[in-house]
């Protein structure tokens, strides 16, 4: 384990608040955690990222660094980290006390999930125990957790509420739904603890700056990277994973969600947690409340891009679901946060990103084979 940066100071520049309140952000130089830890710069906080680059690159975190500047990134500690190691994280709470944790630290893909369901077992959920553990050792109990629309199974009705029934239909799927019973658990036995669990819905775009972005390794498994890899000539054409739903156009309905709102949803569930101490540990869905196909976003990021992107109707994909949306509401009321930008932006952004870094943060195509 190293430690990298330069330890939270005093000093920043122009700040919204919050100096003083300190926050451990895991999985940090990842695709949202890197959004989130660049908001809660420019807020004010003082934040300490922790990762293993299992999914991510150093470079990430200095992205973030050169686009908030020296100021506040002497806010930005980086410590190499693996959440699966109890004595890492050891070390992480060691070197200082945090007001509160966001974890976003875990796997995500579906399919990777279902050939090494052990993987995601030992990765997700074994790491959370022991972050749980670690944190509660050292006092620290204000946790926002990352769960995901996965947890609505295929849902029956949409919007997806958050007291809808949940059900998970991959061991990816499946790590989050033990995760959230098993805060919820933990929160019961412990009541001072105070945790929320989000429900990402499709998170897509990226920084305005096009300075950090999505960069996934291997084929693409999510929409808007693949269109990405389209547009800048890795990739022939988009496959279209079904025509047959009963949808405006045949293909499926999904919730995107600019990143950078997203990034803004943590912030307003601290902001939740340091105000609320009997909050409890509760759910809240992040999606903007807008379905859109997948036709619909082609052709969005064809506006941005400025040319086709060729695509080739194909089967449906095994377990997705035709017409998945968030309901926003409890956001809205008891977060008092709700998304700003729409596909447009979104794919603006997207394409920003994809322009300016077309083999991602590595910048090389011999590097990204795959
Ligand atoms: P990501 O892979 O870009 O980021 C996750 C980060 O965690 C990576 O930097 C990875 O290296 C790190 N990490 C993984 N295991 C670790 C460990 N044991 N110790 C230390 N670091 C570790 O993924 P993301 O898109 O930023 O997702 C963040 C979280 O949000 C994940 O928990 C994911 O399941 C959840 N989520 C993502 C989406 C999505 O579509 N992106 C949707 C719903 C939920
Ligand atoms: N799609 C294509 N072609 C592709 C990729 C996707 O047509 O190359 C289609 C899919 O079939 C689906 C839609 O685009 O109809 C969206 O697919 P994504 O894979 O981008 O997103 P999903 O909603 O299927 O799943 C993602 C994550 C899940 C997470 C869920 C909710 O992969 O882990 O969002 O957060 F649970």
């Amino acid at each position: 384990m190293a430690i990298g940066g330069v330890g939270a100071g005093g000093g920043a520049g122009s700040v919204e608040g919050q100096q003083g309140r300190s926050v451990l952000v895991t999985g940090g130089a990842g695709f949202i955690g890197t959004h989130t830890v660049l908001r809660l710069l420019e807020k004010g906080y003082a934040v300490t990222a922790v990762d293993n680059f299992h999914n991510s690159v150093p470079e990430a975190l200095d992205r973030v660094r050169h686009i908030v500047g020296p100021a506040l990134s002497a806010r930005l500690q980086f410590i190499f980290g693996d959440l699966t190691i109890k004595d890492d994280l050891e070390k992480v709470f060691a070197a200082k006390r945090y007001d509160a944790v966001i974890h976003f630290a875990g796997l995500k893909a579906v399919a990777e999930s279902v050939a090494h369901p052990e993987m995601y077992n030992r990765n997700n959920i074994v790491g959370t125990v022991n972050l749980y553990d670690v944190m509660k050792k050292h006092g620290c109990n204000k946790l926002v957790f990352s769960s995901s629309a996965t947890v609505y199974g295929q849902p029956e009705k949409v919007p997806c509420v958050e007291d809808s029934p949940l059900k998970a239909l991959n061991p990816y799927g499946r790590t989050k739904l033990y995760l959230e019973e098993m805060l919820r658990d933990y929160q019961h036995a412990n009541p001072e603890w105070r945790t929320i669990l989000l429900r990402y819905f499709n998170p897509i775009g990226a920084h305005q700056s096009g300075d950090i972005g999505e960069d996934p390794k291997g084929v693409p498994n999510n929409l808007l990277p693949y269109i990405q890899q389209v547009a800048v000539g890795r990739r022939p054409e988009l496959n279209v994973y079904g025509h047959d739903y009963r949808t405006r156009d045949g293909t499926a309905v999904r919730d995107y969600i600019h990143v950078v709102d997203l990034a803004d949803g943590h912030i307003a569930a601290l902001e939740k947690l340091f105000a609320t101490p009997d909050i409890g540990c509760v759910a809240y869905n992040l999606g903007t409340g807008r379905g859109t196909t997948v036709l619909e976003m082609v052709s969005a990021f064809e506006k941005a891009y400025g040319k086709k992107i060729p695509v080739k109707m194909c089967p449906r994909r095994p377990g997705d679901s035709e017409q998945v949306y968030a309901s926003t509401a409890k956001a809205e009321q008891e977060l008092g946060w709700r998304a700003k930008y729409g596909i447009e932006e979104m794919c603006r952004d997207q394409w920003n990103w994809a322009r300016k870094n077309p083999y991602g943060y590595c910048g090389d195509a011999a590097e990204n084979k795959d």
